[in-house]
This record gives structure tokens, sequence and C-alpha cells, in this order.
């Protein structure tokens, strides 16, 4: 029997059915094994060779019923590759079509893509769970300074005799002990502002309450008493975290000045100008009766309306 030919008419025993437009090719047999249809209109069917009676020159004579051609399912063409896409070249040797014209059924480790993409997502599945309970506690131990409390330790800064003057803002330098994840511990100075306030400083400051600090689990930290004199301020400006001096303003009088963008505080820490979106921020403060002072060391985020600790 002669090899069927693409564009080849197709006849059932009833009617003509359409023409061949593809076939497939036996990779061990090297024979032709089905012809692919194109149904006039109604998609293609891959049709075994064991439905052709006879082939000629220009149409292949089928000796099945065309309802019995149109009930098999849709051809896929994405079960195939064709001469072109694999190393198959010998193949064509055998058969007088088009190359590209000729397919090969898709080997079924490769047609299995999706079932051995599942099991493989399984597999990894399974082994995270299995490994997870060694996993978690060492994870915990090394994500846990992420999430470690701030520290609310009680600083001391140095002794109050050194203010001599009210409402007038005194730098206090300290040390403090820093300790970033698994670095060794190391010791940075910073700077504190307080001030022996007047009672009409204390009143602008706390409007006749307390003041209160939290952490972020809402726990009371400390309570700055409204009749306490002593007031202390970050020494980090809120706008971008400058250090900041008290100066003298030819207008203003006696201010808190930062030199960076030249935000301006009032003794109180209220921003009188400048870029500084919030007043400067107060601090947890106590007072021994040998006048030793103390603070909690706080840091808020730079730059932001509202207060956001990050230290
Ligand atoms: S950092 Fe102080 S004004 Fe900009």
């Amino acid at each position: 029997m002669l090899q069927p030919k693409l564009k080849s008419k197709v006849r059932c025993t009833d009617l003509d059915i359409g023409e061949v437009t593809r076939v497939v090719l036996d990779p061990l047999s090297h024979e032709i094994s089905h012809i692919v249809v194109s149904m006039n209109g109604s998609g293609e069917r891959q049709v075994a060779m064991g439905h052709v009676q006879d082939v000629t020159d220009d149409a292949v004579q089928l000796r099945t019923r065309s309802a019995d051609i149109l009930s098999l399912p849709p051809f896929k063409r994405e079960d195939y590759v064709t001469t072109h896409e694999v190393e198959i070249s010998h193949l064509e040797d055998n058969i007088h079509v088009t190359p590209g014209e000729v397919l090969v059924p898709l080997p079924d480790l490769e047609k299995d893509v999706k079932r051995r993409t599942f099991f493989m997502n399984f597999t990894h599945v399974i082994g995270f769970l299995i490994g997870l309970p060694i996993a978690y506690p060492i994870l915990r131990f090394l994500m846990q300074p992420m999430y470690a409390d701030f520290d609310n330790q009680w600083l001391k800064v140095g002794n109050v005799s050194k203010i001599k003057q009210e409402d007038v803002g005194v730098q206090f330098k300290y040390k403090k002990a820093v300790k970033e994840v698994y670095m060794p511990v190391y010791e940075i100075e910073k700077n504190v502002w307080i001030l022996r306030a007047t009672p009409e400083l204390l009143e602008r400051v706390y409007q006749g309450k307390d003041s209160e600090f939290r952490d972020a689990r809402g726990k009371a930290i400390w309570t700055n008493k409204k009749e306490v004199p002593y007031i202390a301020f970050s020494g980090k400006c809120p706008h971008l975290g400058c250090g900041f001096k008290w100066r003298q303003h030819k207008t203003l009088g006696q201010v808190f000045l930062c030199p960076c963008h030249l935000s301006i505080y009032d003794a109180g820490g209220k921003v009188l100008d400048g870029p500084a979106p919030r007043s400067l921020d107060a601090l947890p403060i106590k007072v021994s009766a040998g006048g030793e002072v103390e603070i909690i060391d706080m840091e808020f985020k730079a730059g932001t309306k509202s207060q956001i600790r990050i230290v």
C-alpha cells in the first residue's frame, strides 16, 4: 500500500470527511501509525492506519463510517512533537511527507509533566514537614534578636547639680552598651538634653497630665509625673536624626536649634520653625534623692509625625 500523503482527500464509506494534515510515525517501526484528518470544520481526528483500506495518489479510503471517525476524541497536538522539534530526521527517510508535518508521540515521561510536577512538589512538602521540627528551634534561635523586646534598662547619665538655671537645656553624655544580633557587645556614646523646668514650662509640657510610656504590647514601662521638674529629651532631632544644640536665637530667645535643616524647638520641645514633623522626643526620667539622673534610652523613627519606637 502507498503511504498516505499530506492534503490527500479522506473518504469514509459514506462520504468524504476532510483531508490529511499530518501523519504520526511510530518511532520503533518507522511506519506511519496514524493520519491526522482535518474534518471539514469539525476539528481534527487522529485515525489509526487500521481504519485505512486503500491509499491512492491523492486519496485515503477508510473502511469506516464518518460518524465513527467523528466520534473519535479530538486530536491533541500537545501529545506529539514534530520532526523539527526533536532529532529524528532519520525517520523522514522512511516516509515521503513534508518535514515538520510528521509527528512522533511525546515520550510518556514528558507527557506526564503535570503529574510528575505534582509528585515532585508533594515530595518537597513531605520533606519540609519532616524537616520542620528540626529546623524550627534553630530558626527561632537565629531570629530571636529580630523579635526581642526593646531594652528598657535605666541608664545613669549624671547629676542634676550640673544644671545651674531653670528652663535651660543641658546636655548629658553617656555610654550605652550595644549588642547587635550576633556581634560582640560594644559601647557607643549618646547624649540627652535635660532641663529643670519652671512650673510654667511643666504645665506647657504636661498640660496637666502625667506622661505614660508603654511597650509595644501596651504594658506600662514608666510614668513621668507632671510635678517632677526634670524633663529629658532624646539627643536626636525628629526631622532626620541629627544632633541639636541649645542656642540663643536673635528673635526667639533661647531654643533648641538643629543645624542640619534649621529646625527650632522651644524649651518644652515644641517645634517653632523648620521642617521637623513633631516635637522633641521626651524620655522616661527619674532623679534620685542625691540628684543622680537616670533615663531610659529610647529612639524613634525620624521624619514621621507620630512617634514610632525603633530602639
Ligand atoms: S535633622 Fe534636624 S532639622 Fe533636619
